[in-house]
């Protein structure tokens, strides 16, 4: 089992959910609480009445020195689920059963375990675990989806031995690897206390009578994720969001902005409070001049739509330093389509300098595994210190490279 090695904070005193559902793997979740203990944690642990059947409520009592919850409803005047909720720093679910999975992603409060994890505002890792032909039906991999895009953590599973003498994908990972995993996001947790961080997201929507618009194929993934990695690492984050197709996560303040002129307002109006901003958003370099006012007939023939500039917000931020906060960070975004042979690199130093940004991230909306709407980004990270080729890799994981180069900027090294 690790312990904190000499780069890892200490969880001393943290106060740790231990959420555990029914399957053969719960006997594992012991090992997890009880290195959490070991190192310091102040460890509650959950069960489900599923995962009594598989291991004792007084094993996980025993090991961790707090009692453990198995009931919603406590017979006292205090709540349970919401008095284990607060406060709490990190929810670990571990095994996360099928079953308790649907119920995060559905929002469904049936019992302790899963109305603990409807109420806690702290970053949640996952351990699923669960037989093959489960973790491969189209339902489960909908919700883990969902639950990724709300910034859920998830380990695993993993290939091996499963119950009932089956093998495949589906085995819990090793208790070893959710504790590493547990740490890193306790150690992170703390890094942007205090810090306000403004994002943008989506794509903005320019009218041209009351039913049609020009916009962009814009998710607002990337934006979302960076809000999320933020606000999981202590931030108070607001997001400004034009048009959306993935859920926000609790904790965020969202405020919608539509347009490129709505967006600007917005950010312009708390960038002055601002310690960090990023501009992920798809935001129109054009918008009609004239707005129709009522739908534009068909039977009228194809109108002529004069177009003119939207304000460049970033590029505002960048070269007016009266609008920021002093020793604010401002972070853009480049999106390029053309094969350009000096590459996103190329792209991305021009815009540094062009736009007064602190950090570029430039990347490829040509392919059809990174940009819009898709899961995977191909990028690189620009700063005056030079450029940090990513390739292709997932947003989550871009946008803790990107969160940890904010930190750097600001002056303090990332866990
Ligand atoms: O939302 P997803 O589906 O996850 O897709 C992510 C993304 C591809 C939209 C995202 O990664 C991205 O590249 N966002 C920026 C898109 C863009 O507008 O790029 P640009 O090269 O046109 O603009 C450069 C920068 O200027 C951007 O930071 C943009 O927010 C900003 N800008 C652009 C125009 C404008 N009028 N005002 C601006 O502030």
């Amino acid at each position: 089992m690790p312990s904190p090695t000499p780069m890892q904070p200490s969880v001393q005193g943290r106060k740790v959910l231990l959420i555990v559902s029914g399957g053969i793997a719960a006997y594992k979740a012991a090992y997890v609480g009880r290195s959490l203990a070991l190192l310091g944690a102040d460890v509650r642990v959950v069960m489900t009445r599923s995962a009594t059947k598989f291991i004792g409520a007084q094993t996980f009592a025993g090991l961790t020195g707090n009692p453990v919850s198995t009931e919603l409803f406590g017979g006292g005047p205090d709540v349970p689920h919401v008095e284990l909720a607060r406060g709490a720093e990190l929810a670990i679910v571990a095994p996360a059963t099928a079953n308790l999975l649907a119920k995060m992603s559905a929002g469904i409060a049936d019992d302790i375990a899963s109305a603990t994890l409807l109420t806690v505002r702290c970053p949640v890792l996952v351990a699923p675990a669960m037989h093959t032909e489960m973790w491969e039906n189209p339902a489960t991999r909908s919700n883990i989806e969902t639950l990724v895009g709300r910034g859920v953590y998830v380990a695993g599973p993993t290939a091996g031995a499963l119950s009932s003498g089956d093998e495949g994908q589906g085995r819990m990972v090793e208790p070893g690897e959710i504790v590493s995993e547990a740490l890193g996001i306790l150690g992170r947790s703390q890094e942007l206390a205090g810090v306000r961080v403004l994002v943008t997201a989506g794509g903005t929507h320019e009218p041209i009578d009351p039913v049609r618009f020009i916009g962009n194929r814009s998710s607002g993934r990337m934006g979302v994720t960076i809000a999320a990695e933020a606000a999981g690492r202590g931030a108070k984050v607001t997001l400004v969001a034009g048009a959306l197709s993935v859920p926000v996560p609790g904790g965020i303040e969202v405020i919608h902005a539509p347009t490129a002129d709505e967006m600007r307002s917005a950010v312009v109006a708390r960038s002055t409070e601002s310690d960090v901003i990023v501009k992920a958003a798809a935001v129109a370099d054009f918008k009609p001049e004239v707005v129709a006012s009522s739908k534009i007939k068909k039977s009228s023939g194809p109108p002529e739509i004069r177009l003119v500039p939207t304000p460049d917000i970033l590029r505002e931020l960048g070269t007016d330093g009266s609008i920021r906060k002093a020793g604010s960070i401002l972070v853009g975004f480049a999106a390029e389509t053309e094969a350009d042979p000096r590459g996103l690199a190329a792209y991305a130093q021009e815009k540094l300098t062009l736009k007064g940004a602190d950090i570029i991230v430039a990347n490829d909306v040509a392919s059809s595994d990174s940009g819009f709407g898709v899961e995977t980004n191909r990028a690189v990270i620009a700063t005056a210190g030079g450029v940090r080729e990513l390739g292709l890799v997932s947003k989550r994981d871009l946008a803790r490279g990107l969160v940890d180069e904010i930190i750097r900027q600001r002056g303090s090294t990332p866990h």
